[in-house]
């Protein structure tokens, strides 16, 4: 299998590294050898049309000195590599733009044009524009796969799709930002007022410099559309959701919860039709009540009742998710020849 990773940051490189550190486990548990074609950054390129040294690679990122690598193409574009390469599967791993989806939106809908299947962790395409995503997908025939796109490393999608066939699922409620919950636990705990608790998350790296997508609740609405869309066959949009953020939270009104055995939390809802990400009271023994910067999807459904995925929402553990959508891709198309 021939793939092209657009965008090496924590999960681009991520999944080099991953393919690298598990190559022979790969080979010996699904025979999945896959031949990193093109890997892509801003500026420019790695290509090699016999697959390239993963790790040498990132060690070169690593090293900053990645210029010098042989493989290096100053300039080749995303978009070039989807147009002209001869590859099996786009990882799209490029920054996320929740206005145009760009540039995701063009490189997922180029990929398909020509007939390739997607891993993406990119939100911003399937928030803008899921429904025409999968129909372009499905008409192709292609697999279009995005379980870091919620959650991080937590098989949400997987999970409902491959475990939970004949429910229908009711209502989802969870925790879907890892930056707001770790301000709250913060707040919480140690009665860090806000403003320092949100310096820490930007200190620790959990938080970006400007930090509104996560405090205002969009990440978290965001996620909550995908998720509307994809588990619940509702086709919704950020418009669709009533945000409310976790700026105006006070430590009084943390404390009075506690005082009677809550916690408030930043919590996304999809019940009756109904989108909200806002604070709530969460009774302290609820699933919901995970601390730091732990993401939770609760779901309800007909035949199961409701069950609680607790997990990494960010961080390098989101290559995990990214891996297993690739290796399914890989066991689907190979099934798919031997019949
Ligand atoms: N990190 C996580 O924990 C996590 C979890 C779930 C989902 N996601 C999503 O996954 C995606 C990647 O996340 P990340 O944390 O790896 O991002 P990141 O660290 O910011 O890296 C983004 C990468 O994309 C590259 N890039 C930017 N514009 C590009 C373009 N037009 N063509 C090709 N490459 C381009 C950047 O190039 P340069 O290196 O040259 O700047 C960089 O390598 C995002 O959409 C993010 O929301 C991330």
């Amino acid at each position: 299998m021939k793939v092209v990773i657009a965008g090496l940051g924590t999960v681009g490189r991520g999944l080099l590294k991953a393919l690298s550190k598990k190559k022979s486990e790969l080979w010996r548990a699904y025979e999945f050898s896959p031949k990193v074609v093109a890997a892509v950054k801003s500026d420019g390129a790695f290509l090699d049309e016999n697959g390239l040294d993963p790790a040498s690679v990132v060690s070169s990122l690593d090293g900053r000195g990645y210029e010098e690598h042989s493989a290096w193409v100053s300039g080749y574009t995303a978009l070039e590599a989807i147009r002209d390469l001869d590859f099996d599967v786009l990882v799209e791993a490029t920054p996320t733009n929740v206005e145009s989806g760009e540039p995701g939106l063009s490189h997922i809908l180029t990929a398909l044009e020509r007939e390739k299947d997607i891993v993406t962790s990119n939100k911003g395409p399937l928030v803008i524009a899921f429904e025409k995503l999968m129909e372009a997908a499905r008409e192709r025939g292609r697999i279009l796969r995005y379980e870091a796109t919620v959650g991080g490393a937590m098989p949400v999608f997987s999970l409902v799709e491959k475990c939970l066939r004949g429910n229908k699922i009711t209502a989802i409620k969870g925790i879907l930002n890892g930056t707001t919950n770790y301000i709250l636990t913060r707040m919480t705990y140690e009665r860090v007022p806000f403003d320092i608790a949100l310096k820490e998350a930007q200190e620790l790296g959990y938080a970006e410099a400007n930090p509104s997508f996560d405090i205002e609740g969009i990440d978290a609405a965001c996620k909550l559309v995908i998720l509307a869309n994809a588990i619940m066959g509702i086709r919704a949009k950020l418009s669709d959701v009533e945000i409310v953020g976790i700026t105006r939270i006070t430590p009084e009104a943390i404390e009075l919860a506690r005082e009677d055995g809550y916690l408030i939390k930043h919590v996304a809802q999809i019940e009756e039709g109904v989108l909200e990400v806002s604070l709530r009271l969460v009774d302290e023994k609820s699933p919901l009540a995970v601390g730091g910067t732990l993401n939770v999807v609760s779901v309800s459904t007909d035949l199961a009742g409701e069950f609680t995925v607790i997990g990494r929402g960010a961080g390098e553990e989101t290559v995990s998710a990214v891996l297993n959508d690739l290796i399914d891709i890989w066991l689907e198309r190979r099934r798919a020849l031997a019949r």
